[in-house]
């Protein structure tokens, strides 16, 4: 089969690899149908993320169909759609238990980061009965593509953990697919202001659309002194950073009102600076999380019923076989106005 293969920071090429195979009871082979990229890809292209060794085939999103079953997979048939979770859980360590899948004792975040992942024509899901999703039948596949890992991680490491509130006041650092899924979820809240801040004027061009009550380019304009304004003096409730370098992270700090929630997203390379002689007496919270993909039920059933249009972060259709252009389309972001790019396996 083909797949986009890792060879250390800023080399990668399409090429031949074996086709999966079952290894574990519990593992599926799922044929790839669609498949995206993240900005941590970007990150791991940027060697950002070390864990990643020379051969990994990356990619931790999307949605297929079931090749390949172990003996005691009992969710799922061959032939059976599927959406991908980023993250694979065994449902039974402790962590699962609690819900943190995303630390699950035999999974976690490993396809495409620490096994091969769903940039491929073919991938091999460990602990398929808890990390695979039915695809209802009459339910857009491209839009699921979303719930693999954006919609669930700006909902749970943005909003849940930023403690968005009817009528309070949030700003989010980076207008990303990220960043955008938690401006779309933030909303089932009612906050009264969603601040979207990003260099990039089509991505904040798009956050309005979505529902931004406003947006700071803060390449142009000083988004501390623009917050300030807008907030009375004091501050947001809530500022998420769905970025992943130190500038963001400590632009946070400057934006949060006392009592606020910072909910860090972003996947850090670099240590930030934490500023403990302002922030000691300002009462906030500062959280961090890896995504568990607990919510991805229910994210479901709001896509079903409409109240969620995940499809509208898609802006580009390439074929899988063209991925090397895709990550040029997707690293280019602003020239390319670029936000999800739907690669699929034809
Ligand atoms: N915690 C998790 O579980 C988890 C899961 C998935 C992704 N992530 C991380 O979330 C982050 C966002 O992902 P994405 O796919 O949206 O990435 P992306 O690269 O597409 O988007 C990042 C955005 O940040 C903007 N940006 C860059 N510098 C900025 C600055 N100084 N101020 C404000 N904005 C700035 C860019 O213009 C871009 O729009 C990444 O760090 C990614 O690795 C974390
Ligand atoms: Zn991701
Ligand atoms: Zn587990």
């Amino acid at each position: 089969m083909k797949a986009l293969v890792f060879h250390g920071a800023g080399k990668k090429s399409w090429e031949e690899k074996p086709k999966p195979v079952i290894q574990q009871p519990t593992d599926a082979v799922v044929r790839i149908t669609k498949t995206t990229i993240c900005g941590t890809d970007l990150h791991i292209m940027k060697g950002d993320v070390p864990e990643v060794v020379d051969g990994r085939i990356l990619g931790h999103e999307g949605v297929g169909v079931i090749e390949e079953l172990g003996n005691s997979v009992t969710n799922f048939k061959k032939g059976d759609r599927v959406i991908i979770s980023c993250i694979t859980s065994c449902g039974k360590c402790d962590y699962c238990k609690k819900g943190m899948y995303s630390h699950c004792e035999n999974g976690g975040w490993i396809l495409g980061h620490l096994i091969d992942g769903t940039q491929a024509e073919y991938v091999r899901i460990p602990h398929a009965d808890n990390s695979l999703y039915h695809i209802p039948d009459g339910t857009d596949e491209e839009a699921l593509v979303m719930l693999s890992d954006i919609l669930p991680t700006g909902f749970e490491c943005g909003v849940l953990n930023g403690k968005v509130q009817p009528g309070n006041t949030v700003a989010i650092v980076g207008s990303g697919p990220i960043g955008l899924a938690s401006l779309l979820t933030a909303q089932f809240y009612a906050p009264a202001e969603i601040i979207m801040i990003d260099p990039d004027d089509n991505r904040l061009e798009t956050a309005k659309k979505f529902g931004a009550t406003q947006v700071i380019n803060n390449s142009k304009e000083n988004a501390v002194e623009k917050v300030k304004q807008l907030t009375n003096g004091k501050g947001v409730d809530t500022a998420i950073e769905a970025v992943g370098i130190p500038a963001t992270f400590e632009l946070c700090q400057l934006l949060i009102a006392p009592g606020g929630t910072i909910a860090n997203i972003g996947v850090h390379g670099k240590s930030a600076e934490l500023h403990l002689e302002t922030l000691w007496a300002h009462n906030i919270t500062i959280t961090t999380r890896l995504v568990d993909t607990v919510t991805t039920p229910m994210l479901l059933k709001t896509i079903q019923s409409k109240k969620l249009d995940s499809k509208k972060l898609i802006t580009h259709h390439v074929k899988l076989s063209d991925i090397i252009n895709a990550y040029e389309t997707f690293g280019n972001a602003a020239r390319e106005k670029a936000l999800k790019v739907i690669l699929t396996n034809e």
